[in-house]
C-alpha cells in the first residue's frame, strides 16, 4: 500500500511537450510523451494529494485517474494554466519540456513550397515558466524543476544540474541523464534528484513510477 504522506495537499504537475504555431497546419515543438509528467500527477493522486495537471503535446496516454486535466498547446497558454493553479499550490512540479521560442510571425494561411519560400524563421524567446513561478514568492510552497542534460567535456551532468537548480531557485531539481537511447519515449527514466539545501540522492534506473515515488518523497519530507 501507498503512503497517504500528500493527503490535502494541493499539487501541480507540468506534463508534455509544447508546441508553438507557425501556420495554420505547422507548429515548432519539443519532443516529449509526457509520461513522466502523468506518473507524477498518478501517483501523487494515490498518496492522496489533490492533483492538477497541466498537460501540453503528449502521447496517447490514459488520463490518471482523479486528476484535474487542463490541456494546453503553447508555452504561453501552459503558463497562465500553471501560474493560476500554482496560486493555490502546496508544490509545483515542473516535468514539462517546453518550448523556449516561438515564430515571431503567425501566418494566417499554410506557407507554400515554391518562389519566396522561407529559409529561415524568426524567432522570440517564450517567458520562462519556472523562473516566473519561482518569482511569485508563495510562502512554504514547493517548486519541483526537471533538466534533462547530457553533460559535456567540461561538466557532468550532475554539475550541470546544481547550476541549474541554483540559477532557476527551485527547491528540488531532477537531473535526467538524456542521450543515446535514454528518457526520450522510454518507459524508464534514471538521474539525480538535488535539493536547494544541498543534498544530491541518485535516482537508479526504474520506472517512471517509481522515479515519481523518489520525487514524493523527498517532498512528502520536506512538507513536514
Ligand atoms: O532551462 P531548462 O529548460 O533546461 O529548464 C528545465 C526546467 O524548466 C523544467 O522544469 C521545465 O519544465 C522548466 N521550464 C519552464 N519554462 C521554460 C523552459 C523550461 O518552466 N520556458
Amino acid at each position: 500500500p501507498l503512503p497517504r504522506d500528500l493527503e490535502g495537499r494541493r499539487v501541480v504537475v507540468s506534463a508534455g511537450g509544447t508546441a508553438e504555431p507557425l501556420d495554420p497546419v505547422r507548429t515548432l515543438g519539443n519532443r516529449s510523451s509526457g509520461r513522466q509528467g502523468y506518473a507524477l500527477a498518478r501517483v501523487a493522486a494515490q498518496r492522496g494529494a489533490d492533483v492538477t495537471l497541466v498537460a501540453g503535446t503528449i502521447a496517447d496516454l490514459d488520463p490518471p485517474a482523479a486528476v484535474d486535466v487542463r490541456r494546453v498547446q503553447t508555452t504561453r497558454e501552459m503558463r497562465e494554466a500553471v501560474l493560476d493553479a500554482a496560486k493555490a499550490a502546496d508544490v509545483v512540479v515542473m516535468a514539462a519540456a517546453v518550448a523556449d521560442f516561438r515564430p515571431t510571425d503567425l501566418a494566417t494561411a499554410k506557407i507554400k513550397k515554391g518562389d519566396g519560400e522561407p529559409t529561415s524563421v524568426p524567432l522570440t524567446r517564450n517567458p520562462d515558466i519556472l523562473r516566473d513561478l519561482v518569482a511569485q514568492d508563495v510562502p512554504g510552497r514547493l517548486v519541483v524543476g526537471f533538466a534533462a542534460e547530457t553533460g559535456d567535456e567540461h561538466s557532468s551532468v550532475l554539475d550541470l544540474g546544481r547550476a541549474k537548480l541554483e540559477r532557476k531557485g527551485c527547491d528540488l531539481l531532477v537531473v535526467n541523464a538524456v542521450g543515446a537511447g535514454r528518457a526520450f519515449e522510454m518507459e524508464d527514466n534514471e538521474g539525480w534528484l538535488l535539493g536547494a539545501d544541498g543534498t544530491s540522492e541518485p535516482l537508479p534506473m526504474g520506472s517512471k513510477a517509481a522515479l515519481s515515488a523518489r520525487v514524493w518523497d523527498a517532498v512528502a519530507q520536506r512538507l513536514r
